[in-house]
Formats: C-alpha cells, sequence, structure tokens
C-alpha cells in the first residue's frame, strides 16, 4: 500500500453493517475511498454506491464475482451473515486484500482455527469488528485499569442487558434466533462482551463454567387464540409488547436493519412486509432455540476471576472491577441513573470520583460511538501498527471467541470447561 493514499475499500455483504462502515468511511475522503459492493441484493449495493461518492465504483451479485476479478482494493469488509465469513474471507485473504471482518470470526472453533492459520501463512492482515474496544467509554475502562487507580485486577462482574425488543427483534424473530444457522448467543452478542472482558484482565483465561436457557419465547407461552402472526389479529395484541404491529410506530427504526426501503415505506407497504417477513411473527411462534440469559464464571491466568450475565430482560451493559486498591464500576445504570458512566472507589476510604466519559462526536448512536471509533482507527490498523499490535486483530479475537465457545460447551455439557480443550 502507498501510505499517502487513501485505503480502497470494498464490501462483500452490503447490509446493514457494510453499510454503517462504509457510509462513515466516505465521509474521510483523505483516508478512505469505497470502490466497490457485492451483494446478490441489488438495492443494498446501490445503497453503498450512493454513500462512496465515487463515479467509478464498481457493483457485483456477489463475492464470486468480485473476487473473480483483479485486486482492486486494499482492504475488503467482510458483512455476511455469521455462517458466511470464513469462505469469503479467505477467498478475499488469497488474491491478497487486508480485510475487515465482521465478528463472529466463524461460528464454530473448527472454522475460527481454520482461519487463524491460514490469515498467518497468507500473512496479511485481519481485523475483528469488535467495535466496543473502540468506544470512549471502555478506552477510559481500559486506561483506568492500566494506570493502576485500583491497585491490581483480582475480579471482575460484567452484565449485558441484550433489551426484550432487540432480542425479540434479532434473536426470537431475526437473523440470530437459530444457533445452527446462524451461531450460539453467548458467541453472537456476548463476543463483544467477552472481548472487553479479556482486554481489561490481559492474561488468558483458563477455565469456564456456565448456565443458561430459553424460558420466555416458547410456545407454551403463546397466549390462547393468538395467531402464527400479529398480522392476523391477535386477541391480546393491545397488551403485547412483542406486537408486530408495534413495527408500525414506537419500533419502526428497527426496521432499517432488516426491510429494504424501510425508509420511504408507508404503512400499508410495512403491513404487507409482516405478513410474510419473519419479523410479523408471533414471538411465541417463531424457530428459535438460543438462549435468552445465560451466566458464566470464568477463571483466568493468575487466579483472576469473573462472572458474566446475559439476559434479554434488562437493557444496556454494567460492569465492575475489582482491584487490590479499590474499584470501578460503570456503565449504562449509571449514565441513566447518577449522570457519570463511572465511579472509581479507594477501597480504604476517601471520596470516590465520578468519570464523566466524553460523548463520542455523533453522540452514543452506532455502538456507543463504536462504529465511528473502529472506522477512525481503521487506517491506523491497516497502515500505521505492526499486525502483532493490532487492537482487534484475529489471534486477540480468537482468545476471546475460545471464551465464548468454552461457555456453549461448559452450558451444553453442565461441566467446567478447560480451554486447553480448544488447543490444536
Ligand atoms: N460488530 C457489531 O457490533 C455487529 C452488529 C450487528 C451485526 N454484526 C455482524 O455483522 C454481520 C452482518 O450483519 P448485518 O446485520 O449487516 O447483516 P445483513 O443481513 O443486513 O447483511 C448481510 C448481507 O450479505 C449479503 N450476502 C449474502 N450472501 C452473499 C454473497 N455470497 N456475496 C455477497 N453478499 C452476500 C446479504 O444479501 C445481505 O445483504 C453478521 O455476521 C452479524 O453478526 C456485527
Amino acid at each position: 500500500m502507498n501510505r499517502l493514499s487513501p485505503i480502497r475499500l470494498a464490501a462483500i455483504g452490503c447490509g446493514g453493517r457494510s453499510r454503517a462502515y462504509l457510509g462513515l468511511a466516505a465521509q474521510a475522503p483523505e483516508q478512505f475511498q469505497v470502490v466497490a459492493g457485492a451483494d446478490p441484493n441489488a438495492h443494498r449495493v446501490e445503497q453503498i454506491r450512493q454513500l462512496s461518492d465515487n463515479p467509478d465504483f464498481r457493483s457485483f451479485q456477489d463475492d464470486t464475482a468480485l473476487l473473480a476479478e483483479p485486486k482492486l482494493a486494499d482492504v475488503m469488509v467482510i458483512g455476511t451473515q455469521d455462517a458466511y465469513h470464513v469462505t469469503p474471507c479467505l477467498a478475499a485473504l488469497k488474491k491478497g486484500y487486508d480485510v475487515l471482518l465482521e465478528k463472529p470470526i466463524a461460528p464454530s472453533p473448527e472454522e475460527v482455527r481454520f482461519l487463524q492459520r491460514e490469515a498467518i501463512g497468507l500473512g496479511r492482515r485481519v481485523m475483528v469488528c469488535h467495535v466496543l474496544r473502540y468506544t470512549p467509554f471502555y478506552e477510559k475502562v481500559k486506561e483506568l485499569v492500566v494506570s493502576g487507580r485500583i491497585g491490581e485486577l483480582v475480579s471482575v462482574h460484567m452484565t449485558e442487558g441484550v433489551q426484550p425488543w432487540h432480542y425479540a427483534h434479532s434473536y426470537v424473530r431475526g437473523h440470530w434466533s437459530v444457533r445452527e444457522t446462524s451461531s450460539p448467543m453467548i458467541l453472537a452478542k456476548c463476543c463483544h462482551d467477552l472481548d472487553l472482558l479479556s482486554w481489561f484482565v490481559d492474561r488468558p483465561c483458563l477455565r469456564v463454567s456456565s448456565f443458561g436457557g430459553r424460558r420466555f419465547f416458547v410456545p407454551e407461552r403463546r397466549p390462547e387464540g393468538a395467531p402464527d402472526r400479529c398480522t392476523k389479529g391477535c386477541p391480546v395484541g393491545d397488551q403485547c409488547p412483542y406486537n408486530a404491529l408495534r413495527y408500525l410506530n414506537q419500533h419502526r427504526h428497527w426496521l432499517q436493519q432488516v426491510m429494504d426501503g424501510a425508509q420511504e415505506a408507508d404503512e400499508p407497504d410495512i403491513r404487507r412486509w409482516l405478513e410474510t417477513s419473519p419479523w410479523g411473527r408471533c414471538v411465541y411462534a417463531c424457530d428459535n432455540n438460543v438462549v435468552d440469559r445465560q451466566v458464566l464464571s470464568l477463571e483466568f491466568e493468575a487466579g483472576i476471576n469473573a462472572t458474566f450475565t446475559m439476559t434479554a430482560f434488562d437493557k444496556g451493559r454494567n460492569l465492575e472491577l475489582f482491584g487490590t486498591e479499590g474499584v470501578i464500576r460503570g456503565g449504562d445504570v449509571f449514565r441513566s441513573q447518577m449522570g457519570c458512566d463511572l465511579i472509581v472507589e479507594p477501597h480504604h476510604g476517601g471520596p470516590s470520583e465520578q468519570v464523566v466519559v466524553e460523548e463520542p462526536g455523533g453522540g452514543y448512536d452506532g455502538h456507543m460511538g463504536g462504529d465511528g471509533g473502529l472506522v477512525n482507527q481503521l487506517y491506523h490498523e491497516m497502515r500505521e501498527v505492526s499486525p502483532e499490535d493490532m487492537k482487534s486483530s484475529l489471534d486477540r479475537s480468537v482468545e476471546s471467541h475460545t471464551m465464548a465457545f468454552a461457555a456453549d460447551r461448559a452450558r451444553l455439557e453442565g461441566r467446567v470447561v478447560d480451554l486447553s480443550e480448544f488447543q490444536v
């Protein structure tokens, strides 16, 4: 790559994620040029073409067509769905592209390790979209841990509340509701949390135990007389918080992720779409099988331990980091209830400090500013740091993905899982 020229970006999969990154990249023309997109859905490629502001933008019908061309960009964004990351990623690496790869790397530990080996062999850069690492909030937490303000880190407690409507949208009706065709929930949603945990602790995770299941969005809870689709007139539709007709008003913004033309659609268009799309189904009559809550206990090197809770029934992420000389607490509950992001408490008395993290440019949209933060760092990560210093490299991400695979196995098999089981 020429250090002075912008990085040329192309995308395989032009859905919500690629649109977010490439839209942001197109706003920084001194660093990035958006040159091509591939997707069987021509409408989505066209959206990226429009965002690119590039008259020479090239459109392709899929990954095969794009990758059949001579190399036409520096970095390939892989924004396809979970089960179709490894094939296009590997083909792009072989063609000489560096890659910005959406998480999860792949749904199984075998595929993850396979891709890692191949990428090492090919000597190319792969940056995984662990966007939360690039938020001002989590960067501040990391800075506080590294500063030694709480002494030596000994225990961590983290929670993620997915939020009930979000859970129903994505994990009951949506793309990540069936583990066999997407990924286990602890990987699909919580690879971010496990990546952050791994980043804060900064030591290998050794063992994991885990419990969880699916209790709420199940057929047994389907109300008497509820049809399989909310559009068919449900006797309890008015009281049901998950009534798909709420996409017409209070939850309309969720459609942008899944319905082509959502922005321009009028009420009859949306009603018609709900009549046939997965998002019109009764939440108690879906084929979902991923967990709606899961808890993990994790042991790291040097005896550091951690707990993590994912639940559909809370909103936002919170954390507590316990050190030998103090505690850091923070997250969404602090932001909404206490007017600060974090509280640093010394153990042995003394005043606690409230920390307000500067709001990211563009506000808290886009994963708390992580989408923008990631794109801001993309140039640096791809061109300026050595591959082993990349903040969200494939190798680092494999570590935290392995924690997720271990948790999944621990939950399914009802035992403590040693991460060495995943070494090949
Ligand atoms: N980093 C994050 O925080 C974050 C957030 C949400 C989703 N994700 C992940 O990002 C990925 C994409 O999610 P999304 O919401 O953008 O999905 P999406 O369904 O909106 O987009 C995927 C696109 O891939 C296209 N596609 C399918 N086969 C293709 C092929 N052979 N060649 C080219 N394109 C093809 C589809 O037509 C679709 O437009 C998923 O793996 C998801 O888990 C990451």
